[in-house]
């Protein structure tokens, strides 16, 4: 478990597949990742207990983000651990519901997990995908310190329409010296 002030995060748990489905399905919460095919309670049960698997494996860290004040878990953030000589992983973070965007939960969430990744995982650089029609992921992303890496251009087909994904990175170096001076 990790703590923050408005922000908990935490493994996910079976039972938090009913309260995730319904949101998880909402296709204007796939349309942000270009999931298209819906969840069943029991794929996304399985996918809770495959992250248990991932973590023991060192593959994959999945949290759950809980909403401190209310105790709600209101999202997920998870590290994909890409190369372990490189120690290079990948993020990817969702607010389940729209009404708890724009309160800083997501800002929040990753600053914690970038600490967590660079000082517990020990990772030297991170990535991340985001569709260039998200600008408050890409906002939130580069106050964060990532870099803007490149555009992979019509890279997914989305609501009748090609969308471009923006490739952002950060690395360790960069990170520390925004966050403790050192370099
Ligand atoms: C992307 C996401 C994780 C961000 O988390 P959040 O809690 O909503 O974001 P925060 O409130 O921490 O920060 C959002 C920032 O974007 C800014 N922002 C919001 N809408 C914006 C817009 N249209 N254009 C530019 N900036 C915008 C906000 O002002 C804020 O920046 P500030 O703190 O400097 O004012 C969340 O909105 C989410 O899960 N969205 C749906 C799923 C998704 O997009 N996942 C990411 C896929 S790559």
């Amino acid at each position: 478990m990790i703590n923050g002030k408005m922000v908990i995060l935490r493994g996910l748990e079976i039972s938090d597949t009913s309260m995730i489905l319904p949101h998880w399905n909402k296709k204007e919460f796939m349309d942000y990742t270009g999931r298209t095919c819906p969840d069943t309670h029991e794929t996304l049960t399985e996918w809770i207990q495959n992250t248990w698997k991932e973590r023991r494996n060192n593959q994959k860290h999945t949290f759950g983000i809980v909403y401190r004040k209310t105790g709600f878990l209101v999202g997920y953030i998870s590290v994909n651990i890409k190369n372990h000589i490189s120690r290079r992983a990948g993020l990817s973070i969702g607010i389940f519901l729209p009404e708890m965007r724009d309160q800083g939960l997501g800002t929040e969430a990753l600053t914690l997990i970038l600490e967590y990744c660079f000082n517990t995982l020990n990772l030297l650089s991170l990535e991340l995908n985001v569709f260039t029609n998200n600008p408050r992921a890409i906002a939130c992303y580069t106050k964060l310190g990532f870099h803007k890496i490149g555009v992979r251009r019509k890279a997914d087909f989305v609501n009748d329409v090609f969308l471009d994904d923006l490739m952002m990175d950060l690395l360790i170096e960069e990170w520390k010296i925004e966050n403790t001076g050192e370099t």
